[in-house]
């Protein structure tokens, strides 16, 4: 498994559940917060992300299972998904580029169709299986009850997303973004409420 990374909260490590690989995704407490302020945003964040995942999967989109739960100290263990993250499928182009574009548009669609946000969606957040399915992680920043203006934001996030990390490969957004339109419950609505956010980028 490659990308292990330390962003900007959380620290991802290798870890073990009842023998099975696993990932300790643990959120340390920041200095520069006031203690209180701290550890509340750690446990929402983490509470929020297994909520989220549970959700996604209701909502038919395929995210890792959690095996243990820590809230005092903010971290969650879970099934470590093997393969790698879809930005460096997508990057090596071709057919199968295409095809986890297609993919990603349509779990996009179906997460929110369920009134469900992801909040970070990347292609950096999107884990390409050996078996081809595509499994979604990060949820911390996800809601749901979305309204169209957050379904709209993040399918924005997601455009521009494909837009900086994939540049040149223009065809593989747009195979992303009809596949996403073609699943949505109600295109009309996303599609007028995109335009208006692309418009905001342009003025503001
Ligand atoms: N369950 C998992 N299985 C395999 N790899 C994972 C898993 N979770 C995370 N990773 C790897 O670790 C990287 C960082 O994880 P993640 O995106 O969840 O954290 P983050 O972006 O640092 O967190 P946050 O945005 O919540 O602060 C991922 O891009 C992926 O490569
Ligand atoms: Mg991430």
């Amino acid at each position: 498994m490659s990308g292990y990374s330390k962003g900007a909260e959380a620290t991802i490590s290798p870890a073990e559940y009842l023998g099975r690989p696993a990932v300790r995704k643990s959120r340390p407490s920041k200095s520069y917060r006031l203690p209180e302020l701290d550890s509340r945003i750690r446990s929402v964040r983490t509470r929020n992300e297994v909520r989220m995942m549970r959700e996604a999967r209701r909502a038919g989109v395929r995210t890792p299972c959690v095996y243990d739960l820590d809230v005092s100290e903010c971290s969650i263990v879970m099934e470590a998904v093997p393969g790698r993250t879809a930005k460096e499928v997508i990057s090596e182009g071709g057919e199968e580029a295409l095809r986890v574009a297609v993919e990603i548009g349509r779990a996009t669609a179906r997460l929110h169709s369920a009134g469900l946000c992801h909040g970070d969606l990347t292609t950096s957040n999107v884990i390409v299986r050996p078996d081809g399915e595509i499994c979604l992680i990060d949820f911390s920043m996800g809601r749901s009850k979305a309204t169209v203006e957050d379904i709209g934001v993040d399918l924005r996030l997601l455009e521009n997303a494909f837009a900086s990390s994939h540049a040149g490969m223009e065809d593989v957004g747009e195979a992303m973004m009809s596949a996403y339109f073609e699943g949505v419950r109600d295109p009309d609505a996303v599609r007028k409420k995109l335009g208006d956010i692309r418009n905001r980028g342009r003025y503001t």
